[in-house]
């Protein structure tokens, strides 16, 4: 069993990352560690450089969202947490793979189609073939799951086209090369909405720092954007039904729920046919609750640079012996003489 996932180092690490993805790192790391399993959880830094970026704050987010992975519970003494630019295998096995990769697959993405809009001649070649990069990530460590929220899944899917495709042309039947990499999506939290239009998700890249809960926010933060977030007039309903067509409040409701444990049901039988006077109080409290350890283990480790770095390197020492012997099975598979 191998477990591996990644996160881009732009910006904070906010609500929709935790709830639908870094939960489920920490969660499975807790899980399969103590039963052989490995995990490997990487900054996703040669994604980063995908968009127009600031060369001058890559390095610190690099750093401060390796300190808040660590608060959210990742351990780098059971997994492997390292920065994508210091394993060199993830970008060669992505040149490896473009060979198989077909174009018309990448056309398909729906990221990419929303990223580039209309203007898909001015974006950067690595917007385009970022897919590529994602799906040599999961298969240079041979990943047989992989902990995402729902908008990675089409991703996901590309990984595994992929891998059968070059299995299929470069491997003996009995001896295909690539393990094919199961997404683990959460059931709850796939998809939490902008606070600000339950029709977008919750996003680093939204220009409203309003739109979302960053794990770095304060108490004050937290309750001031949970009470500021985009509602309805409407009391909340009795029953789930209640909530079709009402995406805000379905979002604050889904937000409650996975953040308590409790079920959807079970928050409208204590809510229903309250107003969001009341109900939002309620969530706002029960974030600043959750939320507060991680927030103040966070502003510790932030401030030691150092220890830091040594977490990236000694993950990046670990993930480099993990790469090597696919990267060079690959090489050889291609006929490429190395
Ligand atoms: P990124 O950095 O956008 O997000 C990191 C993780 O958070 C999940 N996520 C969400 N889940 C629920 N609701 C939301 N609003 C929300 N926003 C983000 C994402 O699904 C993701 O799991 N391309 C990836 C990084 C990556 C990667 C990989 C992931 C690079 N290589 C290999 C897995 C395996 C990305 O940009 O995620």
């Amino acid at each position: 069993m191998r477990i591996v996932s990644g996160i881009q180092p732009t910006g904070n690490l906010h609500l929709g990352n935790y709830l639908g993805a870094i939960r489920n790192w920490v969660a499975m790391q807790d899980e399969w560690t103590a039963k052989g399993g490995e995990c490997f959880y990487f900054l996703a830094d040669l994604h980063a450089i995908s968009m127009p970026h600031d060369p001058k704050a890559l390095g610190e987010n690099t750093r401060e969202m390796t300190a808040a992975l660590v608060a959210c519970g990742v351990d780098p003494d059971r997994s492997t947490l390292f920065n994508q630019t210091q394993v060199p295998a993830h970008a060669e096995l992505q040149w490896l793979l473009n060979g198989t990769a077909r174009v018309g697959w990448l056309n398909r993405m729906t990221q990419w189609k929303d990223k580039a809009g209309k203007n898909r001649d001015g974006q950067s070649v690595a917007l385009f073939t970022y897919p590529v990069l994602q799906a040599a990530d999961v298969l240079i460590y041979q990943a047989t799951h992989v902990p995402v929220g729902e908008d990675q899944k089409q991703h996901l899917e590309l990984a595994r086209d992929i891998a059968q495709k070059f299995n299929n042309d470069f491997c003996a039947e009995d001896a295909p090369l690539f393990v094919l990499p199961e997404p683990i999506i959460p059931p709850a939290a796939a998809r939490i909405m902008s606070l600000r239009d339950g029709s977008a998700k919750m996003s680093k890249s939204d220009p409203s720092d309003m739109s979302r809960i960053n794990l770095t926010d304060d108490a004050d933060a937290i309750m001031s954007k949970i009470k500021k977030a985009k509602s309805d007039a409407d009391a909340l309903p009795s029953e789930a039904e209640g909530l079709e067509g009402r995406p805000e409040a379905r979002n604050l409701v889904g937000i409650y729920s996975a953040m308590s444990g409790q079920s959807v049901a079970q928050i409208l039988g204590d809510f229903g046919g309250k107003g969001f006077g009341a109900f939002k109080p309620a969530l706002g409290e029960l974030l600043v609750e959750k939320l507060s350890p991680i927030n103040e283990r966070f502003n510790t480790l932030r401030q030691d640079r150092e220890a830091l770095n040594a977490i990236l390197r000694k993950g990046a020492e670990k993930a480099r012996a993990a790469s090597a012997p696919t990267l060079a099975a690959t090489y050889d598979a291609l006929g490429l003489v190395r």
